[in-house]
């Protein structure tokens, strides 16, 4: 998965837009983006939704309920699952104790509702408090429903008191790099996917390509969008190229013929175990997406 599409639980048509949108994923909000007044709305058009494209090829379906703190959770958790989501995305996560926290209440759910057993899915959003922070390292064993970490900075700019998560230059301010990298520390330590956060100037697709490249680059496999808009870029960013994949099986396959190899050079380059690691990972990738 390389798109992960916020929608709106409350708004049918930007669901189904949605669908035909070409994310691997969408995540239906029922937290940030719906207004308290519209929160029960939002669960049972949530759940017809799921109930609808139930079976259906198409992007996994997720849904951020609201946070373990809100006093919504149960609620949302009884109305969606009913609709079998592929998984849920949990914001304000406080480390490891709450995606077991969750895992728990999801067990639950499929019992009740006749899901299998531990089929439903967790990507935790894991830096919208100071103290969240603290407990990035701590998600490896949580549960084994977790399958990727992400962060977000509008939260903990609120939590910290920062008037901005910006800096001068337009990229993020050193809190909020801290909290990106622990994102994808995190998420390598966990073996989790580590997703990079919503790029929310969503009329600007050189900056969002170039935030994505930069993702890329830093070992993210990720990114989250807020428009439809935004799901091509990122795809294609995270597409392994062609000269990749041939540079990539070249590796694998020089490293299959020489087993005791420790270092090898191909095209000039020294290669050796942790290109092959990397090589591996690519391939992997590329199959995913279904160019290779
Ligand atoms: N998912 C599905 N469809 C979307 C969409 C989304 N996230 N964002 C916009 N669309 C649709 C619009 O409904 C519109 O459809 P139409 O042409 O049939 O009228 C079309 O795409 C173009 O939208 P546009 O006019 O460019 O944007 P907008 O002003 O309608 O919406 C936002 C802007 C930011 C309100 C909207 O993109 C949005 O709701 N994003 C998700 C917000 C969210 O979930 N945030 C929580 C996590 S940070
Ligand atoms: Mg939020």
């Amino acid at each position: 998965m390389r798109s992960f599409l916020f929608v709106p639980g409350d708004d049918p048509k930007k669901l189904s837009k949605g669908l035909a949108s070409g994310a691997d994923a969408l995540f239906i909000d029922l937290e940030d983006a719906v207004a308290p007044a519209r929160k029960e709305a939002a669960r049972g058009i949530a759940t017809d939704f799921l109930r609808e494209a139930a079976g259906k090829p198409g992007p996994k379906l997720f849904v951020r309920i609201n946070a373990l703190d809100s006093g919504l959770t149960d609620g949302d958790l009884d109305a969606v699952m009913q609709g079998a989501p592929h998984g849920i995305v949990l914001p304000k996560a406080c480390g490891g104790r709450d995606v077991t926290h969750l895992g728990a209440k999801l067990a639950v759910r499929e019992a009740e509702y006749g899901l299998a057993d531990g089929n439903t899915r967790i990507i935790a959003i894991g830096t919208e408090t100071a103290a969240a922070l603290f407990e990035m390292g701590r998600f490896a064993r949580s549960s084994p429903r977790l399958a990727g970490l992400t962060w977000g900075g509008e939260d903990l700019a609120a939590d910290i008191g920062a008037e901005t998560n910006k800096a001068p230059d337009g990229g993020y301010s050193e809190p909020f790099r801290l909290a990106r990298n622990l994102c994808l520390f995190g998420a390598v330590t966990a073996g989790v996917l580590p997703i990079d956060s919503v790029y929310t100037d969503f009329r600007n697709e050189a900056g969002l390509i170039a935030e994505t490249e930069q993702a890329r680059r830093d070992g993210f496999q990720g990114k989250m969008a807020i428009h439809p808009g935004q799901v091509a870029a990122i795809n294609r960013v995270f597409t392994p190229t062609p000269e990749a994949v041939a540079f990539s099986r070249r590796i694998v396959e020089a490293f299959a013929a020489n087993p005791d190899a420790g270092v090898i050079g191909i095209e000039g380059k020294m290669i050796d175990r942790p290109h092959l690691k990397q090589a591996e990972r690519i391939l992997a990738r590329a199959i995913a997406a279904g160019v290779a």
